[in-house]
């Protein structure tokens, strides 16, 4: 494996002399640090073929980590020590999952973004006792496009998730292996698992402490990409497929390239977009994916970082929230990019990626109306459910998660309109489980090229109201419900998540 990497030339470009977009300080600590760290890629789980099914076996284990140099991390994996293996799918499979819970505590293990039975989603219904296990079977019926699987844990998922209950999955159909596009994983088709943590002195994670990490949700000052540390990547084609996944609790990043390169956008959360959109930088919240094409053919090393959020952007906070997390306003290193000297030249990007189906507003039978709203208590609160330690609390339409509540029921075979306000200063990022749908709108604006795929996350800025269309169209299940939160896990986790069933 390539081990070697040029150390002056990274600390060169690391220094940010270069040309291009001039960032300031880089906030984080190990940017400055001479060692470099390959880049982590989860291993690929292929599942085993047996009557039909594609059989996998997942087990989630406590394990320890070596993240900074000389000291050990507790942490979770799934087959392994932190995160878990990359699992890819073709549309059409059919696939019967073994998830065995080895942790001390109970799990549930969810799908995220996979149109899947209830049963078989992984809710905080569907608990793994500890030492049990769960045998979730399901088809595969959607077209490519990059997921993910996460603990979902009722109340405890945030921790779950920080300790490293996640992993990728892939999705290719038979469009989408027909385009050309760098798809050998590992080699020009990489996994970007991006997440902020913070530790203590003795290596241990640092999970929430007081008031501010629940209220804004838990912001780290160290990035790990796949689990490493200071990582960097060297390309051997002249063509990279990233597929990025905001995979932090509470952080939004402002992706970009140290030296302004722009860069192919071709997919974002549940689909490849209709064509590729070229970008300078892309902001992406908590659980949002996006599969980007960079070209590396000039040669010149690079780093992907994180730009500051424009004070103008309509995502950014507002009001009293607006300043409480300096980091937001600066930018920082992600991943050094050092390509090979001799490049093996890969395809032209296609034309027309997807085809997608616009759906009508005229589809729809019925629209539901959703407000998230994060009153401040001015006491010190509670704790407990829908109460933040700072007395604030996580709601939609007025009520906290109930788990003996179904919020909404939704008649089998409909399409329907859901709208979103957000009530309160800070972005977040919605969240349906049961599949995907269409953003028709941001405050009667219609969608950006790199939200007109189809999304199962969506952000909505402080003040603003977001429409989206989306078909239930299987899996009646009067028992079984599925979530619609807030993918800030520290919201989640306080109350901001609902229940629905299709029936
Ligand atoms: Cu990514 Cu309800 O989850
Ligand atoms: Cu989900
Ligand atoms: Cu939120």
């Amino acid at each position: 494996m390539i081990r070697t990497v040029n150390r002056r030339k990274f600390l060169e470009t690391i220094g940010i002399g270069s040309a291009g977009l001039l960032l300031p300080d880089f906030a984080f600590s190990q940017t400055s640090a001479s060692r470099v760290n390959e880049l982590k890629i989860p291993e690929l789980l292929n599942g085993s073929s047996r009557n039909g099914r594609l059989h996998y076996t997942l087990t989630a284990q406590t394990g320890v980590s070596n993240f900074l140099p000389g000291l050990s991390t507790p942490s979770i994996g799934i087959n392994g020590r932190f995160l878990g293996p990359t699992l890819r799918f073709k549309n059409g499979d059919d696939v019967a999952m073994h998830v065995q819970n080895s942790l001390e505590e109970e799990t549930t293990l969810h799908w995220h973004g996979l149109h899947v039975p209830a049963k078989a989603d992984g809710g905080p219904a569907l608990i793994i006792a500890k030492g049990g296990s769960w045998d979730p079977e399901f088809k595969i019926m959607q077209p490519a496009g990059t997921f993910w699987y996460h603990s979902h844990r009722l109340n405890n998922t945030g921790q779950q998730v920080y300790r490293g209950l996640a992993g990728l999955i892939i999705i290719d159909d038979d469009e989408s292996s027909q385009l050309g596009l760098p798809s050998d994983y590992g080699v020009d088709d990489i996994p970007l698992i991006v997440q902020d943590r913070r530790f203590n002195t003795d290596g241990s994670f640092r999970y929430v402490g007081m008031g501010m990490d629940t209220m804004t949700g838990l912001f780290g000052d160290t990035i790990l990409v796949n689990g490493t540390l200071s990582p960097v990547f060297v390309p051997t084609t002249s063509k990279v497929r990233f597929r990025l996944l905001n995979g932090s609790n509470a952080r939004t990043y402002n992706f970009a390239f140290d030296d302004g390169r722009k860069f192919q956008l071709i997919g974002a959360d549940g689909s490849l977009l209709q064509q590729a959109a070229e970008l300078q930088s892309l902001e992406l919240a908590p659980a949002e994916r996006a599969e980007i094409v960079v070209d590396f053919s000039d040669g010149s090393p690079v780093n992907l970082v994180s730009l500051p959020m424009a004070s103008n952007s309509e995502f950014a906070p507002q009001g009293m929230m607006r300043n409480m997390h300096p980091m937001n306003t600066e930018a920082f290193h992600i991943l050094s990019l050092q390509s090979q000297s001799y490049l093996k030249t890969s395809e032209g990007l296609a034309r027309n990626l997807a085809s997608i189906r616009r759906m009508q507003e005229s589809e729809a039978s019925r629209s539901r109306q959703f407000t998230l709203s994060m009153p401040m208590g001015m006491g010190m609160g509670g704790g407990g459910r829908g109460r933040g330690m700072m007395g604030g609390e996580f709601l939609i339409n007025g009520k906290a998660m109930d788990i003996n509540i179904v919020n909404e029921r939704i008649s089998i075979g409909s399409t329907e309109i859901w709208e979103i306000t957000n009530d309160s200063m800070m972005m977040h990022p919605f969240h349906i489980h049961h599949g995907q749908f269409q953003i028709l709108d941001r405050d009667g604006k219609p969608p950006k090229p790199q939200e007109m795929g189809f999304k199962d996350t969506v952000k909505v800025g402080p003040g603003q109201t977001v429409r989206f269309i989306m078909k239930f169209e299987d899996f009646s299940d009067a028992e079984t419900a599925y979530m619609y939160h807030c993918h800030i896990l520290e919201h989640e986790d306080n109350g901001m998540m609902g229940q629905f069933v299709v029936v």
